[in-house]
């Protein structure tokens, strides 16, 4: 894993979104994994930017999303369906069929799907408090293929922010398996925030382990971190020589 420390959240969204523009530039039909949730919102918007600036063509990307709550239309403004179609896909020219999330009715044919993309080239990855990756909560196995996951009450708390209520946060969800993202030919893990700076700390300082998720990024060839000071401020604290 290499490391870039960002100067703020949105250096790292910047950078993030200077990459897949990179990566689409080099390959038009470009596979790109997406990420919801908090952290890659700034880097969806630079992405606009540059699309409304340079028009930068999406018009071969395909994209799978990482993951998808079960229980929710895709029309619910909860759903990662809508939030990839209001942070990113309606501003851009990728064609709607070139869109794709796990479902529960497809199950592990998501697995042949992206197979049949040619795989993917690109993955933006966020980081859970706990160190999920994708909905893979701690304890999951690092075999694990696309499937139906349960969340866990962190997970669910902190996404509950978004919901009316807790009690309306789905308790399942269908996530890309562990060994489906570590098939991702480069990987980038975005982390951002006081409140990822305890698990960049573990990911960065504990072995390789099933309860620990986002460590078996350890052992794929091409993963970028890219972290801002905020998460960056426990490792920093504790391992400072790391840096020096
Ligand atoms: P966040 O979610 O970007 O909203 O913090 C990341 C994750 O849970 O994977």
């Amino acid at each position: 894993m290499k490391l870039i420390e960002a100067a703020s959240y949105e250096k790292m969204s910047e950078k993030a979104a200077e990459l897949v523009i990179e990566q689409i530039k080099r390959k038009a039909n470009t596979v790109l994994g997406l990420a919801t949730g908090g952290t890659p919102v700034g880097m969806y918007k630079c992405l606009t930017e540059d699309y409304q600036n340079k028009q930068t063509s999406y018009e071969q990307v395909n994209t799978v999303n990482l993951d998808e709550y079960v229980g929710l239309s895709k029309e619910d403004p909860n759903s990662y369906a809508y939030y990839m179609k209001e942070h990113l896909f309606k501003h851009i020219n990728i064609p709607p069929g070139q869109t794709f999330f796990p479902s529960k009715e497809q199950g592990e044919q998501y697995e042949e799907l992206i197979a049949s993309l040619g795989g993917i080239d690109l993955q933006i990855l966020g980081i859970g408090e706990n160190g999920h990756i994708g909905f893979n909560e701690p304890g999951t196995s690092f075999h694990s293929k696309t499937g139906i996951v349960k969340l866990t009450d962190s997970t669910r708390m902190a996404n509950a922010r978004y919901f009316a209520s807790i009690k309306e946060v789905p308790t399942h969800a269908v996530s890309m398996g562990i060994a489906t993202i570590m098939q991702s030919k480069k990987i980038i893990l975005l982390v951002s925030g006081k409140q990822k700076a305890n698990i960049l700390h573990r990911l960065f300082t504990e072995d390789v382990k099933e309860a620990l998720p986002a460590s078996i990024l350890k052992t794929h060839p091409n993963v970028l971190v890219i972290a801002d000071q905020d998460a960056l401020s426990v490792l920093k604290e504790q391992e400072g020589s790391v840096f020096q």
